[in-house]
């Protein structure tokens, strides 16, 4: 756990979310939290998505697209607003078919390869009726 864990995981306002198989395996996890992004303005709120991964077993059935639907969804129940990441740069298609766009040029983290800027607005979910 300690290799994983990123700054601001205990943060209350902090939010994890995973899949779990029917044995309850953990097979995809994603976190979110509120952080400014590393550009100007971003007037509004702004949210982090880290920790988005999958097992490697798992992969390509949708699992992925669950976790960021749920984290995207999370971000829209608390009023929205920007959502990005760092994303590693084979991830970028994975991110762009849920409406993330990359901003700025590609860099090398030594530690875990090519990243690039994604971040797309999440509307405020309307107040249930
Ligand atoms: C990126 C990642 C989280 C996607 O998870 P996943 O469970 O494969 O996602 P899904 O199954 O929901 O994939 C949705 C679609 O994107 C495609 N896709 C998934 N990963 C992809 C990738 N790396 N490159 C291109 N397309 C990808 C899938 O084939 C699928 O296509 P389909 O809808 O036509 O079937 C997973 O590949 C992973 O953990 N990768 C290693 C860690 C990583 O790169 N994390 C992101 C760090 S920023």
């Amino acid at each position: 756990v300690s290799e994983v864990a990123l700054p601001g995981d205990d943060d209350p306002d902090t939010a994890h979310f995973c899949a779990l198989d029917s044995s309850d395996r953990v097979v995809g996890t994603g976190s979110v939290r509120p952080e400014a992004p590393p550009w100007e303005p971003a007037s509004g709120p702004a949210w982090r998505l880290r920790g988005m991964a999958t097992e490697p077993d798992v992969r390509g059935s949708g699992i992925g697209t669950a976790v960021l639907t749920a984290v995207i969804d999370h971000v829209a129940g608390l009023g929205g607003g920007l959502l990005w990441c760092h994303a590693r740069t084979p991830a970028v298609e994975f991110y762009r078919r849920a409406g993330l766009v990359t901003r700025g040029e590609a860099w090398l983290d030594p530690a875990i390869g090519p990243h690039i800027v994604m971040w797309r607005e999440v509307e405020a979910r309307p107040a249930a009726r």
